[in-house]
């Protein structure tokens, strides 16, 4: 097996490009993929201020590793979702990468700023805890990006999640759900631009990257979302693409340039929204989701995650 580019041997064979990469020109394939993204779809300007959303795994270690390197100027945010050792382990590897690379990392711990976490939150609720989850990240995200002055927010979503997602969507054709689906989301009242730049990497690609530039994640998955659809989704697609590489990559690109504008839903104005009598954020009652799920859970008796139902998102 030899690399494409300098046929030199080969670390990685990548199928759905029939191409194989020696370390260096592999490490360069996965920049190319991002800087090929973010030019695609207008995700950030070379002075802009992005802030990158990490969760201590591959991918969101992989998308600060690559926008650093490429020169943008990258700060990385944490939330701590309280989710037992699952949660103290990511937050020590989001901390180490940003020490060790001189990074800005902004901490948010739940406990400690809003008295909750996500086990006890989806026992309140009666909720799978990937829903008080994603509500509890996606108002952090926002909120910490306009509150501390970032133009982007970055996450670390992938090829493989991106195609899981539009499959379960399309499956159900929740068709508002596919209207969001564009790897970047403008700007909007109350709401930074929120970029993917991941969306032509896989999974697979991700954790190589790290393994062979030395960034440490953990490989562990949450623990709450063990036999979720979503990873079902997974299965299904890796079935397809072992049988027809590059399947995968063109029902996500192929989606995005034949079908996506036409689900973007025009009436979904944001500047229409009230504003949370509490935080500020676009809300359409006096609380904002966020908030209100703050008023429930709050105080309540902490829940160990071990005594939380499994997510079936
Ligand atoms: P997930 O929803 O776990 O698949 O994660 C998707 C993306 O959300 C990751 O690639 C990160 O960019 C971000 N993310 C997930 N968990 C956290 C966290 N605890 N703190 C900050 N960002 C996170
Ligand atoms: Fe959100 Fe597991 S990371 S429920
Ligand atoms: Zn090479
Ligand atoms: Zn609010």
């Amino acid at each position: 097996m030899k690399c494409r580019v300098c046929r030199e041997p080969a670390v990685i064979d990548i199928r759905r490009h029939n191409a194989n990469f020696c370390v260096p020109h592999f490490e360069k394939y996965c920049r190319d993929q991002v800087v090929k993204t973010i030019d695609e779809f207008e995700m950030a300007r070379p002075d802009e201020r992005l802030l990158v959303a990490v969760s201590g795994g591959k991918d969101s270690l992989a998308v600060w590793d690559i926008l650093h390197d490429l020169g943008y100027a990258a700060d990385g945010l944490y939330i701590g979702l309280g989710i037992g050792d699952y949660s103290d382990v990511s937050g020590q590897h989001a901390r180490a990468f940003a020490r060790q690379r001189g990074l800005h990392l902004i901490e948010i711990d739940l406990r400690e700023s809003y008295d909750y976490d996500i086990p006890t939150a989806s026992k309140v609720t009666k909720r799978v805890p990937c829903s008080a989850c994603g509500l509890s990240k996606r108002h952090l995200f926002d909120s910490a990006a306009l509150e501390h002055g970032y133009d982007v927010l970055v996450t670390g979503h992938n090829l493989d999640d991106e195609a899981a997602v539009l499959y379960g969507n399309v499956l159900r054709w929740q068709t508002d759900y596919l209207g969001r689906q564009r790897p970047t989301l403008p700007g909007r009242h109350g709401f930074p631009r929120k970029v993917k730049p991941l969306v032509r990497l896989s999974e697979r690609e991700t954790a190589a990257y790290c393994v062979l530039r030395g960034i440490d994640y953990l490989v562990d998955e949450c623990p709450m979302a063990a036999g979720n659809k979503h990873l079902r989704y997974k299965e299904a697609l890796n079935a397809t693409e072992a049988a027809s590489p590059g399947s995968k990559h063109a029902f996500y690109f192929n989606f995005l340039r034949n079908a996506a504008e036409r689900f973007v839903d025009d009436n979904n104005d944001a500047s229409t929204l009230g504003s949370c009598q509490r935080c500020g954020s676009p809300a359409e009652s006096e609380l904002c989701a966020f908030c209100r799920l703050v008023e429930r859970t709050a105080g309540a008796e902490p829940v160990p995650v071990e005594l939380v139902r499994k997510s079936s998102r």
